[in-house]
């Protein structure tokens, strides 16, 4: 069978999506259960939001909604800024990324090494650099809007457009369901805008509707299973913005939550490091210590699906590897 890397693909574009997925054998050694770990960090931009990006922007074009040679906006945590710089400078539309100061500098440097224009918001009096609040968004969220008033762009918006959701669900999920032949019982995910979460889930559940989905929040800033914010400030960048409703996540596709604290987080992304040979981020450690914590209790035996959202490289500047 001929696969993509036997060709010669027309752009980076093209070499978005098809990621490998691991047995995270050496991180479950003496527990009974598996974790299969789909490595999104091996995108172009290292960062599952190549897939987003692409698909908004390909669905704008089919839709007429984005004109050749319009500016492209958008509000981003770094990784859809990423994708997006990659897609648009590949495509031909100008591309302004609005980013909060609290998101790691690596991302900044890199939306612009791609030809982005980075805008970065200042955050609230009292958020702590490396942790981005709701608060934070919302600031970047008007600054966001008064750019697309401004230069008449296209606004790819991650939080509402179903292109977030259809990357997932007409890629990532059938990719996952392909690599595995649907072998697997759960999925855990933790959620920014929701997207990844949405789009794999359907499509998991139109699969087998027994396939378990977990949506997977900050300890302290749990807001989606109904518990109190005690901690909006945690380190989990990319997500856990404390907002109580998610726009393209539907309820049904949820059979439970899982809450991950910083520390966590942190160390299984080390794990992941040293005994996986996986460099990625916060996020990802939040994912694969949900899924440890799914083996642990009502998962016991079962095979647990995760994704592994972005790149170490992206937090060289923070103590995640200190
Ligand atoms: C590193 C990282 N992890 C997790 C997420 C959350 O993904 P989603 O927006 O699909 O919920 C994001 C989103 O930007 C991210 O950048």
């Amino acid at each position: 069978m001929m696969t993509r890397s036997d060709t010669i693909l027309t752009s980076a574009v093209e070499a978005i999506g098809d990621t490998p997925i691991v047995e995270l054998s050496r991180l479950t050694r003496g527990l009974d259960g598996r974790i299969l770990a789909k490595l999104e960090y091996l995108n172009p931009g290292f960062s599952k939001k190549d897939r987003i990006a692409r698909q908004i922007i390909e669905d704008a074009e089919t839709s007429g909604s984005l004109y050749p040679g319009q500016t492209v906006v958008e509000l981003t945590s770094g990784n859809t800024g990423t994708g997006l710089a990659i897609v648009c400078g590949v495509k031909g539309y100008p591309f302004v990324a609005v980013m909060s100061k609290g998101n790691s500098q690596e991302r900044a440097r890199m939306m612009a090494a791609l030809g982005a224009e980075v805008v970065l918001v200042d955050q609230m009096a009292g958020s702590q650099p490396g942790q981005v609040s709701g608060g934070d968004l919302a600031l970047v969220e008007t600054e966001a809007q008064r750019i697309v008033q401004e230069r008449k762009a296209f606004r790819a918006d991650q939080f509402h457009l179903e292109g977030n959701t259809r990357a997932h669900l007409y890629h990532t999920a059938p990719e996952i369901l392909r690599q595995t032949g649907g072998a697997f019982d759960a999925f855990c995910d933790f959620a920014g805008t929701g997207g990844s979460f949405a789009g794999c889930a359907l499509a998991f559940k139109q699969f087998n509707p027994r396939i378990l989905c977990y949506l997977v929040e900050p300890a302290g800033a749990a807001i989606l299973a109904g518990e109190p914010v005690t901690q909006p400030n945690h380190r989990i960048q990319g997500g856990g913005y404390s907002m109580a409703d998610l726009p393209l996540v539907s309820k049904e596709c949820i059979d439970g939550y899982l809450q991950v604290s910083d520390e966590k987080a942190m160390q299984v992304a080390r794990r992941l490091a040293k005994e996986e040979g996986i460099f990625a981020g916060f996020s990802s450690g939040a994912n694969a210590a949900a899924a440890l914590q799914l083996l642990n209790s009502t998962c016991k035996g079962k095979t647990v699906v995760v994704l592994l959202n972005d790149s170490g490289l992206k937090y060289l500047s923070t103590d995640l590897w200190k």
